[in-house]
């Protein structure tokens, strides 16, 4: 009879404890996002660090080495970056320059950008290839999808230059188009802030963060953290748009490992 209820007892035991693993495991599942390849965006200016223009060596660094990380992780990463720390093509056209002119100007400047991050990823000695949507062969591979694959793959860092190659398309725009052509399972943005707000959190005391949007809060909220095009795409080829400041060290690993905040738009 003892040796009965011993049974009964120690059957009733392990299934408790089965019940509490999987309770523990789904919780740290519904934690951690999941994602094996990733599209990293960041504006110019994040890579201009306090300067009014141009290129903060410490800083781009210090974005270098937050990659580094992430891909030491193994999280294949690949990068767009914009030119507004150079040259943004909206205000050269807004001055009365061509904007289709204003915008090529822009698309230079990204890959100057490309190249700095580049050469800072090597000295940390991260493989790197920059592919640039406009042909420029003496200064970088040009943007062939599936080399850009391969080069995943190996586990290099691929930057994506010169946004789509095309005027009137922001660099959010190419983000999303190179996302969507590599497959990847997020584009995460990294900006000046947390996430996405209800309003500017840099002007208005009260502004609050969102946890999670769906695309369609997104556009039709208009909150402006990305632009429609680049919204529509990601939203097309159902690819999550995480909005995470990429200002502060050891943030992108957070975002990664889901201990960061941020805020995620999914369908
Ligand atoms: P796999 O051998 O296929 O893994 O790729 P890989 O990039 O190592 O080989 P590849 O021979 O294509 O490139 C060797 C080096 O030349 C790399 O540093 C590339 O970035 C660079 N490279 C390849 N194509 C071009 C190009 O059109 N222009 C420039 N400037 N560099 C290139």
């Amino acid at each position: 009879m003892v040796n009965f209820i011993n049974a009964e007892l120690l059957s009733f035991t392990a299934s408790l404890m089965l019940i509490l693993h999987k309770l523990l495991m789904f919780g740290e599942d519904m934690s951690k996002p999941d994602y094996k390849r990733i599209l990293l965006k960041m504006s110019g200016e994040v890579l201009m660090g306090d300067n009014e223009f141009g290129l903060d060596p410490a800083t781009v660094k210090r974005v270098a080495e937050d990659i580094k990380e992430a891909v030491d992780s193994g999280v294949e990463v690949c990068v767009v970056v914009g030119a507004g720390n150079i040259f943004r093509g909206v205000s050269g056209a807004a001055q009365g320059m061509d904007r289709t002119t204003a915008d090529y100007m822009g698309m230079l400047g990204i890959v100057i950008n490309a190249l700095a991050l580049q050469n800072a990823l090597e000295t940390l000695g991260k493989q790197t290839r920059v592919m640039s949507a406009i042909p420029m062969s003496a200064i970088c591979e040009p943007y062939i999808r599936r080399k850009a694959m391969r080069h995943m793959e190996k586990g290099r860092v691929v930057i994506f230059a010169a946004g789509t190659g095309n005027p009137y398309f922001t660099t959010d725009t190419a983000a999303a188009l190179r996302a969507s052509e590599m497959n990847c399972d997020a584009l995460l943005k990294g900006t000046k802030v947390d996430g996405i707000y209800n309003a500017d959190p840099q002007k208005d005391d009260t502004a609050t963060r969102f946890e999670s949007l769906s695309y369609m809060d997104v556009l039709t909220k208009d909150l402006k953290v990305m632009d429609a095009t680049a919204v529509s795409l990601a939203r097309e080829n159902d690819i999550p748009i995480v909005v995470f400041n990429v200002r502060e060290k050891g943030n992108l690993t957070k975002t990664l490992d889901g201990t960061g905040t941020y805020t995620t738009v999914t369908n």
